[in-house]
């Protein structure tokens, strides 16, 4: 691992945001380490999810603190979907702007846990869609990529932010 603490929150726009995500091939100590710290700057950022493309990494691993839910995942892949739904959503590397996403609303994945274990998990709401967005951003895809048909991706009045992945 490259980075040292306090790791950096990166905003587009950036190359690291838009590439292909290395697979996560190593889980050691390290690897846990930067999952803690990425979980502690996801909440200090007032997150959903942080992918570590966010912070100047191009590993397929992302973290989820969202209503009770705290996971990480390494090596997402989407094994099946179920319905679509539009939302609105943003995300802490394109600040103060939003727009209307268009998502799965129910997915199943499979991806490893930070201790290198596979897990088949079925995600569906919103939590569903952080997954989602978190997955994308490990194959540098932005949520702005993704808009409903006829959406935009515009400035958010400051006192209806809400929170970002
Ligand atoms: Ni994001």
């Amino acid at each position: 691992m490259k980075t040292r603490p306090p790791l950096q929150l990166v905003t587009d726009p950036a190359a690291v945001l838009h590439h292909h995500s290395e697979p996560v091939k190593v889980f050691d100590g390290d690897l846990r380490r930067l999952v803690d710290e990425m979980f502690e700057r996801c909440v200090e950022w007032h997150g959903v999810g942080l992918a570590a493309p966010q912070v100047g990494l191009n590993l397929q691993l992302a973290v989820v603190v969202y209503e009770g839910h705290r996971f990480a995942i390494a090596n997402p892949r989407r094994l099946s979907e179920a319905g679509e739904v539009d939302a609105q959503e943003g995300c802490l590397s394109l600040p103060g702007k939003a727009g209307l996403v268009r998502r799965f609303e129910a997915v199943r994945v499979r991806y490893r846990n930070l201790h290198g274990k596979g897990v088949v998990r079925d995600f569906d709401g919103w939590l569903a869609r952080i997954v989602q967005h978190e997955s994308d951003h490990l194959q540098g895809t932005l949520c702005s990529q993704r808009l409903a048909p006829g959406a935009t991706f515009d400035p958010v009045p400051e006192d209806e932010e809400e929170e970002d992945e």
